[in-house]
């Protein structure tokens, strides 16, 4: 006897002698689906077997063929009765089983909210256009032009080291020192100024990233970039927009203090501090009047145009006015701490 053909008919054995075990088997719907799927199934025991066909000796094709399929359509029937039962005995226990009580409270869905960043840039946005104030965006990924020559860093400037700045790879995987994350808003001030002529006032607020990382320092974060440019502009005026627009985010009367401070872009520059009636002074950003070799890169006179620019952590922001106090909490989407406030 060839070995192909004991092979099959040992296997034909088998499997007749076991499928009606291993159907019935089964105590639920998947189950009996898996249990079919081993003998029937692409990968089953019995499709398997008659993959052996082509080598069986043709004169016992027939009557084996005959055979197989016996047991064949017998696995079927035994299939489609046996899931028959387990639908009536689903349905049997569900109508004798305890009833539904519909007099027990529906599950409430949790209703979902705005994330208190995004809260607060909202409420940013409205106190800026009722100021008059447009709104102005910037991509995320944008040039060391943009986020340093432009503003008048010199080029060995420190925060252009690879220890503060995120650079981006390029597409020969190297990474090029020409891209970045911007590490402030302040891309936003030569992106306007580029594109618009004076008179304007805008701000912008958006996600920023640095290589900083502790309780008060998240390497990704929120700034809101405010500038506006028109002839004659002051201190005062900035002052005055800087203790308008935090008294009306925080809904009381806020202090806020100046403190000379340097950064390239403006001069003179200064740190802005603020003080809720009763609280401490917090540091929340910088700010400062538009240095005229900013206004010579983007082409504007500077002997005609002033203006004050100021760049505010809305995250710091986020944390005085819903008492945060560490950073992180504001990013781990840690739904018992966000549905607190
Ligand atoms: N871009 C500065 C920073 O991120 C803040 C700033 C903005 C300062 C505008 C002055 C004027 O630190």
């Amino acid at each position: 006897m060839s070995d192909a053909l004991k092979a099959f008919e040992d296997g034909l054995d088998e499997v007749e002698a076991s499928y009606r075990e291993v159907l019935s088997g089964a105590a639920d719907e998947p189950s009996l689906r898996a249990a079919n799927a081993k003998l029937v199934g692409p990968e089953g025991r019995l499709t398997k077997l008659l993959k052996l066909m082509k080598s069986v000796p043709g004169d016992r094709r027939k009557d084996l063929g005959q055979r197989s399929n016996a047991v064949k359509n017998a696995i079927k029937e035994l299939f489609d009765g046996q899931l028959e039962a387990l639908a009536a005995a689903a349905r049997e226990a569900e109508l004798t089983g305890p009833a539904l009580d519909v007099t027990l409270p529906g599950r409430r869905p949790l209703p979902g909210r705005l994330h208190p960043i995004t809260r607060i840039k909202h409420e940013l946005m409205d106190v800026f256009t009722s100021l008059g104030f447009d709104i102005a965006d910037g991509p995320e990924i944008d040039t060391h032009e943009n986020c340093f020559d432009k503003l008048g860093f010199p080029p060995d400037h420190p925060a252009t080291d690879m220890q503060d700045t995120f650079f981006v790879k390029g597409a020969d995987g190297n990474v090029d020192p020409r891209t970045l994350l911007r590490t402030h808003t302040s891309t936003i001030q030569i992106r306007e100024m580029s594109r618009r002529e004076p008179p304007l006032a805008v701000v912008g607020p958006g996600v920023v990233y640095r290589r900083d990382d502790d309780a008060t320092h998240s390497p990704m974060f929120h700034q809101l970039e405010g500038l506006l440019v028109d002839e004659n502009v002051s201190m005062a005026d900035l002052q005055g927009a800087l203790q308008v627009f935090l008294s009306r985010l925080f809904g009381e009367v806020v202090e806020v203090r100046l403190r000379p401070s340097y950064f390239p872009f403006v001069e003179p520059g200064a740190e802005v501090d603020a003080r809720r009636p009763g609280g401490e002074w917090m540091e929340i950003g910088g700010c400062g009047m538009v240095h005229p070799v900013v206004f010579e890169h983007v082409g504007y006179d500077p002997e005609k145009w002033t203006g004050f620019a100021f760049g505010m952590g809305i995250d710091r922001m986020a944390m005085v006015k819903y008492g945060v106090p560490n950073i992180k909490a504001l990013f781990e989407n840690d739904v018992r701490f966000l549905s607190s406030f």
